[in-house]
């Protein structure tokens, strides 16, 4: 049981505050009847409630977008590094996970959810959910270069990767849009076609961007609209 003010919260129906003037003016009702103490108890997963007559669903998933830094691990727990979960101590849902992986030197959007059905989606290669990065290299990218990794590479792999897509940026970096996810992959491809990433940065995942106001090392709430956005692209294959 929680209470009514912090479920409707929870739900991301507006801030505690704005709830709280929300059941206090009468327009939550709970099973039917209008309710207007903020700390009355419900059963989140069971009782119907309803703000301004529409149904207001129970969900235990969330969904956070994090602004991952490097020198942080992708896992879950890790015996000598700090990992990505280690942001999260404080935020609230069970199980969290990141989806998918960057590297420890690797910088950028990571998913953090505890949605498992949506991170496999993502992570599935059938679905082809494009991932893009922006890829400093030591070396000139040339027209050559740019052209293999559009067509696909030897990464060492029983196949070459699926074609990527390139945007030269300047001489030595470029977004390269990859719709696969496997080990070290960026680093591998440049690395086929004769240079070496120096600095590693994911800005998108499907539709969903990098937020700029979100410095490293902070993360906040997908919002209705992202979420929907990538449930979406997940639907398409
Ligand atoms: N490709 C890499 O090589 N590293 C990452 O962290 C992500 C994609």
């Amino acid at each position: 049981m929680i209470r009514l003010d912090k479920f409707l919260c929870d739900m991301a129906v507006g801030s505690r505050s704005e709830v709280k003037e929300l059941i206090k003016k009468g327009q939550v009702k709970v099973n039917g009847e209008r309710i207007k103490k903020p700390e009355t108890k419900i059963f989140e997963d069971q009782d119907e409630i309803y703000v301004q007559d529409q149904l207001v669903e129970y969900s235990s998933f969330v969904y956070y977008l994090f602004h991952k830094p490097q020198g942080v691990v992708t896992a879950t727990r890790d015996n000598h590094d700090k990992t990505v979960l280690d942001y999260f101590k404080e935020a609230k849902g069970k199980d969290l996970f990141p989806v998918g992986r960057l590297d420890k030197d690797t910088e950028g959007l990571l998913l953090i959810t505890n949605d498992g059905k949506l991170a496999h989606a993502l992570l599935s290669p059938k679905k082809q959910v494009e991932k893009t990065y922006y890829v400093e290299t030591k070396d000139e990218v040339t027209k050559e270069m740019e052209h293999r990794l559009c067509q696909g590479v030897d990464i060492g792999e029983d196949k070459f990767t699926l074609p990527a897509k390139t945007k030269l940026l300047s001489k030595t970096s470029l977004h390269l849009t990859i719709t696969e996810g496997k080990f070290h992959q960026v680093k591998r491809m440049l690395k086929a076609v004769g240079t070496e990433v120096t600095y590693l940065k994911r800005i998108s995942m499907g539709s969903l961007t990098l937020d700029p106001k979100l410095e490293k090392g902070e993360y906040r709430m997908l919002t209705e609209k992202e979420l929907e956005a990538l449930k979406e692209d997940t639907a398409r294959k």
